[in-house]
């Protein structure tokens, strides 16, 4: 069989490569024939045989997975889950790699993504949390409900950039009351229940001691139903409250170690007035307000209808706290990402009389696109003497790095935490203070 040249490469083609560096997204870049190749499933270093599965002639690159390993990485390790791997469920990229080196290659991405969109050359080190060895962490999964053949449901979890399902019975980076959950959502599927929906959410709180299974139908509609978590902060255990469908850190170790990296890199002063900025249900709104004090102020600002009344719940006690509801990019008077100036709707609306033209300290946690441009320059324009920036995405970091430092900020602490072990998600706490 003639292996194909590099501008001919198809889906289903099989070619031999040795594999380069780790690339942002779960994979690693390979060249065949000059053309780059985005393979899964491998590690720097080994020689493996890539299936295509993605791309053809004309396109830029192509992605695929090693389907065979020929010379394989000291790192590599058998995978703990039955259904990761080639063709398998998308939720683990990394499941064949050693937990350790799994935190060396998520380094390498954070060092080279602030590096290339930030400009900022770091020394990356990524930190465990408490688990046990990557797995039995996740406090959240939702599980899709699939039809067999149309009939019987089941439940699974998607494939990589796809829609069809694997069918799962647990998880290995469950928590184990998650684990339990998911194997009474299959059980019930089998016994034909689960009619009408397409998905099940299964949340352990840690406040509560029965695991919660939300069934999600049709368009989201789901009951709602509060849940009490439980996080320790440096005045002690604090009880918040959730819905089970709401955002909320998936690693059973996150809340506490978010906590106290943000307080930490905050370095609140009491009397202070600090923004929390896409609070969610105030994880960190809380410990900052209690940071800053009776004297200081608080506004935690978030959008999220199905988190708003929970945050002012989770906040009623601290006098000096202000929640204010909104999109951040609104009340601060900026074009939502991805609209010009001009475009229908896309003007910007006037900046809010809700949030105060100066801030001491601005924590800000946007979700995985980033604050962009915009809203980082009116975070500027607040003059604000540090500014800590909750990412989970390294790519959004270093984009939103670059309008920091032209702005006049530069990048002082960096701590990246092992949030999602066996996938390439990582978690990075970056404080930002006025340059010299
Ligand atoms: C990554 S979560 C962080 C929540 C919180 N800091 C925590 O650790 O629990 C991001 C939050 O931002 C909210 N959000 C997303 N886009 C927003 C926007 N444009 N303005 C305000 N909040 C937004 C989401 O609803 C979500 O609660």
């Amino acid at each position: 069989m003639t292996t194909p040249a590099g501008d001919e490469l198809a889906v289903g083609d099989e070619i031999e490569v040795v594999v380069g560096p780790v690339a942002h997204g779960g994979h690693c870049v390979a060249r065949h024939d000059g053309r780059v190749v985005f393979v899964r499933h491998t590690i720097p270093g080994e020689r493996v045989v890539v299936r295509i599965t993605e791309g053809g002639p004309g396109d830029r690159f192509v992605r695929g997975d090693a389907v065979e390993v020929l010379e394989a990485s000291e790192h590599r390790v058998p995978r703990r889950c039955p259904v990761s791997g080639p063709g398998g469920c998308g939720g683990c990229d990394l499941q064949h790699v050693s937990t350790e080196h799994q935190r060396t290659l998520k380094a390498q991405v954070v060092v080279e993504q602030l590096q290339r969109l930030g400009g900022v050359e770091r020394e990356v080190v990524v930190e465990p949390l408490g688990d046990t060895d990557g797995l039995a962490y996740r406090t959240r999964v939702e599980v899709a409900v699939g039809r067999e053949g149309g009939g019987t449901p089941f439940v699974g979890l998607r494939k990589h950039r796809s829609h069809d399902l694997v069918p799962i019975t647990g998880c290995p980076i469950a928590h184990p009351r998650v684990d339990e959950g998911i194997a009474a959502a299959a059980q019930e599927a089998a016994e034909g229940g689960l009619e009408d929906a397409v998905a099940v959410d299964v949340v352990a709180a840690s406040g509560e001691e029965d695991v919660a299974l939300v069934e999600v139908g049709p368009q989201g509609r789901a009951q709602r139903i509060t849940l009490t978590e439980r996080v320790a902060t440096p005045t002690g255990e604090r009880e918040m409250s959730v819905d089970a469908r709401g955002f909320w850190q998936v690693h059973a170790d996150a809340p506490r170690a978010f906590v106290e990296a943000v307080l930490e890199a905050a370095q609140v002063q009491p009397g202070e007035r600090v923004l929390d900025l896409y609070s969610g249900v105030g994880l960190l709104s809380l410990p900052l307000a209690e940071a800053t004090g009776p004297e200081g102020q608080l506004l935690a600002v978030e959008s999220d209808p199905l988190a708003l009344d929970h945050l002012a719940e989770n906040l009623a006690e601290q006098r000096q706290a202000v929640v204010v509801p909104g999109r951040v990019d609104d009340l601060l008077g900026v074009p939502r990402q991805g609209r010009r100036r001009g475009q229908r709707g896309g003007r910007a609306p006037a900046r809010s009389q809700l949030l105060p033209p100066s801030a001491d300290v601005v924590v800000l946690d946007p979700p995985r696109t980033g604050a962009g441009r915009g809203v980082v320059e009116a975070l500027l324009a607040m003059r604000p003497r540090r500014l800590v920036y909750v990412a989970c995405d390294p790519a959004a970091l270093g984009r939103d790095t670059a309008t920091l430092r032209a702005g006049g900020y530069e990048l002082d602490a960096l701590r990246s935490l092992d949030a999602f072990p066996m996938t390439h998600h990582v978690e990075c706490v970056a404080t930002f203070v006025p340059a010299g």
